[in-house]
């Protein structure tokens, strides 16, 4: 089998929290806690969990917006963490970001066209001409060349949300990290954006970090979905298997959340009490106190991702051993 595109080791994401005068740190916000996984090329990992679970944290360390406490990302073989930054940079052309809100990440100021090639220009990739090039982004995003000269504003969510894939696909990257990119949108736009995303993913042969809380929409585009729960993953597997046969009594309460037509739900579980803090997790199995199935033994030990089938589950206690 050939390499990953990208291998996780072991990632930890920790944020200092300081208090004082002298702004000691007194303790971390634990928002990455200890996650192993690999992107594939040309697969989309769909990443879900409720909001403050550390999806965003996760997809920022990745693109190295945040820095790791420890553990490493191989990018083809290379550790993003530990590069240094004339590599990192080289690097950075074959990971893109698409961020939830397309107004706050578009420069208001810049017109459609500078925003687009801005990334071609920096890394000198531009290839007939910076009016061309952008052009030819906008028809494959499904945007009128008009636009070039046109502002942000001008343009309804959905279009900003086209402009932000455009700039992210200028450089040709390998991976695209989508944070919450569809969820502001109606219902019917997020659908013609998931369908951009899949077609652009089939002619690139692009692979996706598809973060969203929303599993009725990570479920549309993912080829596989990881769970997240207080900064781990808990259950993780090809969409079909993790929708039809979840495991995990978290990833079995997130969707008996989710309708879905002409389908009852059997062992439906509703979840109590709120997410607890990422700055003092639960001993044990972090989900220990909300889960309708802990025992004992889930109050003291940490459960790790292991193989069950084809999905790998953290959790003593899921029956289909
Ligand atoms: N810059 C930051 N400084 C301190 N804590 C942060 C920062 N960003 C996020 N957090 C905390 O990290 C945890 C995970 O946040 P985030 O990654 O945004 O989760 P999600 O994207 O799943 O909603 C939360 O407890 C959040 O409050
Ligand atoms: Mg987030």
């Amino acid at each position: 089998m050939n390499e990953p595109l990208v291998e996780i080791k072991n990632l930890k994401t920790w944020y200092p929290i300081k208090r004082g005068v002298f702004a000691r740190t007194v303790g971390h916000v634990k928002a990455v806690d200890d996650i192993t996984i690999n992107i594939e090329k040309g697969e989309t990992i769909g990443l879900v969990g409720e909001s403050g679970c550390g999806k965003t944290t996760f997809g920022r360390t990745i693109i190295g917006l945040e820095k790791a406490a420890s553990g490493s990302v191989l990018f083809k073989g290379k550790d993003l963490t530990t590069m240094n930054s004339a590599d990192r940079k080289k690097c950075s052309q074959n990971i893109q970001m698409i961020f939830q809100d397309p107004f706050s990440s578009l420069n208001p100021r810049l017109t459609i066209m500078d925003i687009i090639t801005e990334g071609l220009i920096e890394h000198n990739k531009i290839e007939k001409s910076i009016e061309a090039d952008a052009t030819r982004l906008l028809e494959e995003v499904g945007l009128n060349h008009e636009a070039l000269y046109r502002y942000p504003h001008e343009f309804s969510g959905g279009q900003r949300q086209r402009i932000g894939v455009a700039r992210a696909i200028g450089l040709k990257p390998d991976l695209i990290i989508c944070d919450e990119s569809v969820s502001a949108l109606d219902v019917s736009v997020q659908a013609q954006v998931i369908n951009l995303l899949m077609d652009l993913r089939d002619k690139y042969q692009l692979s996706y970090l598809f973060i969203s809380h929303d599993l009725s929409v990570v479920r549309q585009i993912s080829t596989k979905i990881a769970v997240m729960y207080l900064g781990k993953i808990v259950e993780f597997g090809p969409t079909k298997q993790i929708i039809e046969n979840p495991q995990h009594p978290y990833t079995k309460a997130l969707i008996s959340a989710v309708p879905v037509p002409g389908k009852t739900i059997k062992d439906r579980v509703v979840l109590k009490g709120e997410i607890p803090s990422a700055s003092n997790p639960p001993p044990g199995c972090r989900f220990h106190t909300r889960c309708p199935i802990a025992t004992d033994n889930c109050k003291q030990e940490i459960p790790e991702l292991e193989n069950k089938g084809n999905t790998q589950v953290a959790c003593f206690n899921t029956d289909n051993d």
